[in-house]
């Protein structure tokens, strides 16, 4: 299967993401979160660029039926119902309810990834779930990492890896890009021991010496949710058959 892996989500051009499958992670903290809030009930994520994109989807909606989301500078947005820790994503808050998200990387990837035929959402938390699906479409796969304001990201890097390693049966083709090997070069070479080397990360340690350090050690549990969360008609939901199995 032929796949390229953007390490930031700035370094993706439009006209890149047509027809393939596309998977976007950002495992701290905009996929994790996403996976959460839909398995513990909401009706649909829409992630949005930037917060004008939200005040607009917001304001033609029924106030009891949405909540305002996301992250600046890793704390929540002023006025904002929650920020973008998947822990505040709990059943009471989001259950019926549509999640409009806003963060600095993650969900401006998604919105890079918005023209794909298929655009999946993928972290650790789903990340076996996700391979499941990029493997049975058989199609060119677009991996779109969220990185950190335009730089590589160690955690999204070696989870893109962990994903080619498993598409790829732990043997890169020829003729992939070099953001591609490299991807895949990292995870091989750390694949024993992949939680220490995810810990190393910038990001998993600004966060955990902000407070954050049980959303750091939630978003790094391997398959603890295993949906697939999918973009459709502006939102990211889960189809029928994937709230058949969180419902069981
Ligand atoms: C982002 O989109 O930049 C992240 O999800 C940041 C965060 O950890 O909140």
């Amino acid at each position: 299967m032929h796949a390229e892996v953007f390490i930031t989500a700035q370094s993706v051009p439009e006209k890149e993401t047509g027809t393939q499958v596309v998977v976007a992670i950002d495992v701290l903290r905009a996929c994790s979160t996403i996976v959460t809030a839909l398995c513990r009930g909401a009706r649909g994520v829409v992630p949005v660029p930037d917060l004008d994109h939200a005040a607009k989807i917001a304001s033609n909606l029924d106030p009891s039926s949405y909540l305002l989301g996301g992250e600046r500078g890793g704390y929540r947005i002023d006025q904002y119902h929650c920020g973008n820790s998947p822990l505040e994503y709990t059943r009471e808050v989001v259950r019926g309810r549509t999640l409009i998200l806003s963060t600095t990387n993650g969900t401006v990837a998604m919105h890079k990834g918005r023209k794909a035929e298929r655009l999946l959402v993928g972290c650790f938390l789903n990340i076996d779930r996700v391979v499941e699906a990029v493997c049975a479409a058989g199609r060119d796969l677009i991996i779109i990492c969220s990185g950190q304001q335009g730089q590589v990201s160690l955690e999204d890097t070696l989870c893109a890896g962990y994903l080619l390693d498993k598409v790829w049966n732990g043997a890169p083709p020829a003729g992939v890009s070099d953001a591609t090997r490299m991807a895949f070069a990292l995870y091989d070479s750390r694949r024993h021991g992949l939680d220490a080397a995810l810990r190393e990360g910038a990001h998993a340690q600004w966060l955990a010496s902000r407070g954050f350090a049980e959303d750091v050690d939630y978003c790094f549990r391997f398959n603890a949710l295993p949906v697939l969360p999918r973009y459709r008609d502006n939102r990211i939901v889960l189809d029928k058959k994937e709230l058949s199995r969180i419902a069981a």
